[in-house]
């Protein structure tokens, strides 16, 4: 097994791809678009791989998973391993790469999918309408804090944290960007694809159109 391309992570060599069809920081495009891009720049195959949030395994839409060691987790939905990511039963030092996806809106803050409002979301169990999620921005910062705890505890020395997140009130991507024991090497903005739909209201800031892939490498001090 190929371990991750964790010494040189922006390596020609590890990016076969023409110039014609380089890899770029921002565009309008799926999730899992993106996923395939940062897979092949920073996790070579056979890589061992933890999804500490699978939720319905929508990153991987198209993606060969039997290319890589890959373990699938989450507290709430089907799938390898049911387990809270504050306490992930792997062991220290055994992954190449972490995706860590967690709820970043709050209850209140959650909008359904409705004929209405077609831009909210259908996942009740990851953005908390339910009992399940957090209640407000410090139970956030709660999760973030203990799933890239754990991220760094599972991940091999040099390994790759592949970390979705989304700004809301909070400039989550920049208080993210200097995370205890990591290094940040990529950041990728998921423009969405169309324009949300919304009726015309009086703006007193922009409405967010993206969120993004943050490609942290562990370091080998903790802080
Ligand atoms: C934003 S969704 C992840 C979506 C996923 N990346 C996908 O492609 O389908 C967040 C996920 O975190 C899970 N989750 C929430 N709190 C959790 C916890 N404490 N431990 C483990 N999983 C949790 C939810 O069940 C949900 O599937």
């Amino acid at each position: 097994m190929r371990k991750a391309n964790t010494q040189t992570p922006c390596s020609e060599t590890n990016n076969p791809s023409p110039s014609s069809a380089l890899i770029y920081t921002a565009r309008a495009e799926n999730n899992n678009g993106f996923f395939r891009d940062i897979l092949q720049l920073y996790v070579s195959e056979g890589s061992a791989i933890a999804d500490l949030t699978w939720g319905r395994g929508k990153f991987w839409d198209g993606i060969d998973q039997s290319k890589y060691e890959l373990i699938r987790l989450d507290k709430y939905t089907p799938c390898d391993v049911n387990a809270d990511f504050r306490a992930v039963p792997l062991a220290d030092a055994s992954r190449d790469a972490v995706i860590f996806d967690p709820p970043y809106v709050t209850r209140m803050s959650f909008k359904a999918r409705t004929k209405g409002n077609p831009a909210g979301s259908n996942q009740k169990d990851a953005f908390g309408v339910n009992a399940t999620g957090p209640k407000n921005e410090r139970e956030i910062d709660e999760l973030y804090a203990a799933g890239t705890a754990e991220a760094r505890r599972i991940l091999k020395r040099g390994g790759i944290l592949i970390l979705k997140t989304m700004d809301t009130q909070r400039w989550r991507h920049i208080e993210l960007a200097n995370l205890p024991g990591f290094k940040l090497i990529d950041l990728f903005v998921v423009v969405t694809k169309g324009l949300p739909p919304g009726k015309a209201y009086a703006q007193k800031h922009a409405r967010k159109n993206h969120s993004y892939f943050m490609i942290f490498q562990k370091l080998r001090r903790a802080v």
